[in-house]
């Protein structure tokens, strides 16, 4: 039995926990509050009269959690409106709804509703009134809700989305609320909307300045006097500084100034993407009103004239990629895994910077650059005030850049990895007066909010005759393609600093190979009239895997490679693409649906030419032999290997050798004639005399089992993470049959479901939101995803005539 004095010291105790945990609770509802507003929201594809009418029933709708395409899920078609170019997916406009409850405790605070993309020409609306129009597809906005809302009733968003003018884009866009959405509650003193701005201007070893603004927002009606306490942390969590502010809030906003002193900084680059974190705590009085968080690095950069590109002192070259928002067979619909997958496939090859070609990309793509060390050059625009499409931005241009832009540099300017703003790519009046007026007003509209940063525009007239670049309004002069060009960029522009804007624009299919006597030259694909003409695209749309075809205006992956790596003047490049992308099959061939560009194909399955950059790019130990071994006997096949740490590479045919070869001068890769012989090729790579690597490839038989290979096993039931799972055609004896194409059916049972299939072949008209994909080249993907269930997830694959595949899974 307890005595009288333990059980009331216990139950004291108890009492005093209860207090302190309602205490934090309650902590945290008088603050900010930030909620996944994803969940349950209602759709329906095709337009509808008073959509926004709180009246209208839509139980009849369909149910969906965001973030959403239906682009995706439509069928492709050269009639789609969108065009080949835009991806031959439909269109249209789609209506989403969601009926919620706001608590009745959220009376007196500030309710609103963030949108990270609605692509496009959304308008929202809140219990049947209008909160606005956005027409642009790919910037964030936000929306106050307080004076419409009902409390501890059912309210409802009603948004339609139009994306039914057509053609509006050179790529696949997507439709509908593509990212994520975000309910956000605050007190009437608050942090405003993208509210704080750290930099960082004077950093040295011993010691780093970090600058902070935070702008107050004052929705109480009368003047305020708040105290903003701003706390810096280390990444372990260590507190290191804590500066305080009293701002007078005469009006409805005030900005206080902080300035905090980092003693011995840790620097954030692309190999040690270092994070700090300030937390600012506004308080009226004794009263906490507010808590925000800013991530951010302690880092400087510079571009030189002579010397390029450096992070903390210390040269670099960008090594980049362009890529645009799509991640394949999700369509737009932004999943962090997805983009986190890409980005660690493009750092495993030594890509070190992504442009977010033409648009602001999705927060999450930035969270991710910072956290995994990329630079990051953000870009606003494709167009100004001339159109490209006849529905494109430009119709827009005049009335929204100014409030775009804005947004995208508030946005975004805590992001240690954005280290350049791109105002515009290949902007139609570059060679007009007009270019060098809005070009000067952008580059304004940048310099009131940050300073830090250069400014570009990726420029495919690149010569004197360019306005841009002559106007002294941007920084950086970015050239798109004319590689014969940048060894003279100094002699062209004196004084200037170079950026690659855009390089490259190589085809190529994945694990498809054309032999002599094509391949002995550089083709510059399509050559005739032009660049829509079928010409040296092979009748069924491949396009070899050789590094020698791009596009006319372009080069190939080592040309443009070659004369950036030269020049320490050139600070680096962004190859024209890290990924294939849905749209712009150049040229715009049915029945090719996708691009070409890519390193990466749309699946996910690296092209040949990604073990060129990993041995140029990387540390790691290349030895990378192609193409396959399957051929006829006796034809003429060119092998070419990739390698690095080596001085030459053995290259064997059923044990015989085929002699030494080594790279000479600027060389990439080796080569050598082979008459083919099925059986196996090894190639062995040697330092002073002794093995660094072999790599070895056989003759593969008839198709025989499936293999079924998972990036992960284990994933998050929270109902948006991802399995990849790569699903190979393997022979008897487990050689990966090179041209493959069985159609593999699939089964998942247990806590997930299939988000999507692919084989990144750009020809292909099969649904990616199936249960079955043919194999390509041997290569197929079936991405699961989690269903918010914990427990087991069992995969099945089988097709005729092959051996199954099982592989068990698990969501935790
Ligand atoms: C560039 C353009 C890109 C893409 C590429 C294809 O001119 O900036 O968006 O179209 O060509 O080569």
């Amino acid at each position: 039995m307890l005595s009288t004095k333990t059980f009331t010291l216990k139950s004291r105790l108890l009492l005093l926990a209860l207090v302190l945990l309602s205490a934090i609770k309650g902590y945290s509802q008088q603050t900010r509050s930030v909620a996944d507003f994803d969940r349950d929201w209602r759709f329906h594809l095709g337009d509808v009269s008073d959509g926004q009418e709180v009246s209208t029933t839509d139980n009849n709708w369909r149910k969906l959690n965001l973030p959403h395409d239906w682009s995706i899920e439509g069928e492709f078609s050269k009639d789609n409106p969108a065009t080949p170019e835009g991806g031959a997916l439909p269109g249209g406009i789609g209506w989403y709804r969601k009926t919620f409850t706001i608590p009745a405790a959220s009376k007196g605070k500030e309710v609103y509703i963030d949108f990270d993309g609605v692509y496009q020409k959304s308008d929202v609306w809140v219990n049947g009134h209008h909160l606005g129009f956005r027409p642009n597809g790919y910037i964030s906005f936000r929306y106050e809700l307080t004076p419409y809302l009902k409390y501890g009733q059912p309210n409802v968003i009603a948004v339609k989305v139009d994306n039914s003018s057509q053609p509006n884009s050179r790529w696949y866009s997507g439709s509908g609320i593509y990212r994520n959405v975000w309910l956000v509650t605050t007190n009437k003193v608050a942090i405003d909307h993208w509210g704080t701005f750290i930099s960082t201007p004077k950093v040295s070893k011993n010691e780093a300045t970090v600058n902070m603004q935070v702008k107050l927002h004052n929705a109480s009606g009368k003047p305020q006097q708040a105290t903003v306490t701003t706390a810096i942390y280390d990444a372990a969590g260590k507190l290191l500084k804590t500066v305080t502010n009293n701002v007078n809030i005469v009006d409805s906003s005030a900005t206080a100034t902080q300035q905090a002193k980092v003693l011995a900084p840790m620097l954030w680059s692309d190999v040690h993407p270092y994070l700090y974190k300030a937390i600012t705590k506004v308080s009226l009085g004794k009263t906490l009103t507010d808590i925000y968080t800013t991530n951010f690095g302690i880092r400087y950069f510079d571009f030189d004239v002579d010397k390029g590109f450096s992070i903390n002192g210390v040269s670099v070259k960008l090594r980049g990629v362009c890529d645009h928002h799509d991640l394949g067979s999700l369509g737009a619909a932004i999943n962090y895994r997805a983009l986190q997958r890409q980005l660690e496939i493009l750092k495993d090859m030594g890509c070190n910077a992504i442009r977010t070609s033409h648009n602001p990309p999705a927060p999450e793509l930035l969270d991710l650059c910072d956290k995994m060390g990329f630079f990051v050059m953000d870009e606003a625009f494709d167009v100004w005030e001339r159109a490209k499409k006849k529905y494109d931005y430009s119709l827009f241009f005049k009335e929204w850049h100014k409030r775009d832009l804005e947004d995208q540099i508030l946005r975004d300017r805590n992001h240690p990895s954005v280290i350049v703003w791109s105002i515009g790519n290949e902007i139609p009046e570059q060679r007009r007066p007009i270019a060098a007026d809005i070009a000067k007003e952008l580059a304004g509209i940048i310099h009131n909010l940050d300073r830090t940063r250069p400014i570009t525009t990726a420029n495919n007239n690149p010569d004197t005759s360019n306005k841009i670049i002559s106007s002294g309004a941007i920084d950086l002069a970015g050239y798109n393609y004319h590689y014969k060009d940048y060894p003279t960029f100094q002699q062209r522009y004196p004084g200037k600093k170079f950026i690659g804007t855009e390089t490259t624009s190589a085809l190529e299919t994945r694990g498809y190979y054309d032999m002599p006597p094509n391949i002995d030259s550089i083709r510059r694909w399509p050559v005739k009239n032009n660049y829509n003409d079928h010409v040296n695209m092979n009748p069924d749309n491949t396009v070899s895997a050789y590094d020698n075809v791009s596009a006319p205006w372009a080069s190939t992956h080592e040309e443009s490679w070659k004369p950036i790596k030269k020049y320490p003047f050139l600070s680096g490049m962004f190859i024209w693409t890290g990924f294939d992308y849905l749209g712009e099959p150049t040229p715009y061939t049915w029945p090719s649906r996708s691009s070409y560009f890519g390193i990466i194909d749309l699946a996910g399955f690296p092209k040949d030419v990604y073990y060129m950059y990993q041995s140029e790019w990387t540390d790691k130990t290349v030895l990378h032999l192609l193409p396959h071994w399957n051929w006829q006997t006796g034809k003429t096949i060119q092998v070419w290997a990739y390698y690095n740490h080596a001085d030459e590479v053995e290259l064997f045919l059923n044990g015989k050798s085929l002699g030494k070869k080594a790279k000479k001068g600027d060389d990439l890769h080796i080569s050598w004639a082979v008459p083919f012989q099925p059986g196996t090729l090894k190639a062995i790579s040697y330092k002073d005399g002794k093995t660094v690597k072999v790599a070895e490839i056989h003759t593969a038989g008839k198709p025989a089992k499936i293999e079924l290979v998972a990036d992960r096993k284990t994933i998050n039931a929270d109902g948006k993470d991802l399995s990849f799972i790569t699903v190979k055609i393997l022979d008897k004896d487990g050689n990966l049959v090179p041209n493959a194409d069985n159609k593999v059916d699939f089964k998942v049972n247990g806590s997930a479901f299939i988000a999507s299939v692919d084989n990144g072949d750009p020809v292909s008209h099969d649904p990616f939101k199936a249960n079955y994909r043919k194999a390509f080249h041997g290569l197929a993907l079936a991405i699961l995803q989690s269903n918010e269930k914990a427990g087991n997830i069992t995969f099945t694959a089988t097709a005729d005539g092959l051996a199954p595949a099982v592989l068990t899974l698990q969501a935790k």
